[in-house]
């Protein structure tokens, strides 16, 4: 994909401000974390690893503009909707999630591979996971509803079912046994949810600055969170139980996934 002569260059450099233009790329890294548990191929993953991140930005894109969270920062600079426009940002945001079933589709030589790896991405990004969980926590928002267990599927579907996804690719590219990938996706289930607690509690106690997108914003929407919900305390020791069941997870892999241990670690003491 490379669009510099295309009649359709501005959808390319909105795409590559994105996706290069800043992010952690945890769902990448955890694509290749979870082949090297598994002592897989990193070349052979690599198509997964991209389509995995192609799909994140995809969800940023669309939570930022104003129909969603209307947000003007992201990555530390303004969002896809300011820098290029709202059309082009909706049209960035389709084109990430499709290109990134291209990849897949046409970048895995193994053909039983491919075709579990787009089921996987697919019921991930689905109504099922991100777009089903972006759905329900706008409706959440809107409706001023509090409840605890509405509010672990908003996060279970928005944000962990991607971040599960990412550990399962790996070891779908990795060929790893059943019994190892589903390890992989318990971890993945925990850690994703930590993880969005955590970007919870940093909305409300991160720095803009830190943080690269506009801190406060949840508290400002009346968006329900682990944060509105339970404190800040709770939902501290919330983030970490679930940091250690991630990694009481790991328990068959032994020291191979001692970076995947790492990750948890991570996820829960972020500043970003
Ligand atoms: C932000 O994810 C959106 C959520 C699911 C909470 P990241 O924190 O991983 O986004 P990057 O690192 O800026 O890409
Ligand atoms: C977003 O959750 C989850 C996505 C699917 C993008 P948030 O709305 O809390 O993510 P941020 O804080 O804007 O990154
Ligand atoms: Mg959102
Ligand atoms: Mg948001
Ligand atoms: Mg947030």
């Amino acid at each position: 994909m490379n669009g510099s002569t295309d009649a359709a260059a501005g959808l390319y450099e909105a795409m590559r401000y994105m996706v290069l233009g800043g992010g952690k790329k945890l769902r990448p890294a955890l694509v290749l974390l979870a082949v090297e548990a598994c002592g897989g191929s990193a070349d052979a993953a690599m198509p997964a690893a991209c389509a995995v991140e192609m799909v994140h930005i995809y969800s940023l894109i669309h939570d930022d503009l104003p129909a969603m969270d209307n947000d003007d920062l992201r990555h530390g600079r303004p969002s896809c909707h300011k820098a290029f426009g709202e059309a082009m940002a909706i049209l960035a945001g389709d084109t990430l999630l499709t290109e990134a079933f291209t990849l897949l589709a046409t970048g895995v030589e193994d053909a039983a591979v491919s075709r579990r790896l787009v089921g996987e991405l697919a019921s991930a990004a689905g109504a099922e996971g991100m777009a089903g969980g972006q759905v329900a926590d706008l409706a959440a928002e809107r409706e001023g509803l509090r409840d605890a267990r509405l509010l672990e599927e908003i996060h279970r579907r928005k944000t962990a079912r991607l971040i599960e996804a990412s550990v399962v690719m790996g070891a779908i590219s990795a060929r790893a046994s059943e019994r190892l990938e589903r390890s992989l996706r318990e971890y993945g289930t925990h850690l994703g949810l930590a993880f969005q607690v955590a970007d919870d509690i940093l909305d409300a106690v991160g720095e803009t600055q830190v943080l690269g997108k506009t801190a406060g914003k949840d508290a400002a929407a009346g968006k329900l969170t682990f944060v509105s919900l339970f404190g800040l305390e709770a939902a501290r020791e919330r983030a970490r139980e679930e940091a250690d069941a991630a990694v009481a997870a790991l328990e068959p892999f032994g020291p191979k996934a001692d970076r995947l241990r790492e990750v948890a670690r991570f996820v829960v003491e972020r500043t970003f």
